[in-house]
């Protein structure tokens, strides 16, 4: 009988747009790989070819906000099938640049969708799948827009929204983190980029390392 590799573990990274997470991620993704772990990286919207295509579209085409919201979902779909879930059952880590939660909290919070059809689409597309670590950079609303605008890009749909959409979603984040603390850590995204890299290594050695 050939025997089956451990199951990777899957690490996600969320925050409202200019929290800086991205920096951070090609942190972590060297820590791991550091330790001698399989690690592949990825992100949502997107992560697949067919993704991609759809993260174009749901980032600069209007549309309605359902059709936004089950594409997102369709997108995850199609990432799990192709990508995630063959890396995890491979052994492999996934470092992920957003997953369903980023849904909760823009959809829901933001939008304010009703939640009852996300916990069915969720319980739908990934049931019995979470992250076993979910990394939320949390950040004042107006400084991540100082942030986004001081890279000079062209803003995308949702950076174009207003202070008050990045509050709900801001807000729906840190309620997932009240109801699931112990797989989502709140990172303090207002300290210096190397206080912040201190932080997560140290909660990524406690939670694998040990
Ligand atoms: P990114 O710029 O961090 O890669 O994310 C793309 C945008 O997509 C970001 O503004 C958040 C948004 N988004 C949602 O609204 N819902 C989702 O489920 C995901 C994954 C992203």
């Amino acid at each position: 009988m050939i025997a089956t590799p451990p199951r990777g573990r899957f690490i996600t990274f969320e925050g409202i747009d200019g929290a800086g997470k991205s920096s951070q991620i090609a942190a972590v993704v060297a820590l791991l790989q550091a330790a001698g772990i399989d690690v592949e990286q990825t992100r949502e919207p997107g992560g697949t070819a067919l993704g991609e295509r759809l993260r174009e579209l749901l980032l600069h085409e209007s549309m309605h906000l359902e059709t936004e919201a089950m594409l997102m979902f369709a997108a995850r779909r199609e990432h799990l099938a192709a990508r995630i879930g063959p890396a995890l059952e491979r052994g492999r880590w996934v470092v992920c640049d957003r997953f369903s939660d980023a849904t909760f909290a823009y959809q829901v919070g933001g939008r304010g969708l009703d939640r009852g059809k996300f916990d069915t689409l969720e319980a739908w597309v990934h049931p019995g799948l979470q992250p076993d670590l979910t990394l939320l950079f949390d950040l004042d609303p107006a400084l991540a827009a100082a942030r986004v605008a001081s890279t000079g890009a062209d803003p995308d749909r949702f950076e174009r929204e207003q202070r008050d959409f990045f509050e709900r979603v801001r807000e729906a984040y840190l309620e997932r983190a009240r109801r699931a603390p112990q797989r989502i850590c709140v990172i303090d995204a207002g300290r210096t980029p190397e206080m912040i890299r201190a932080s997560i290594e140290g909660i990524v050695r406690e939670r694998f390392f040990r």
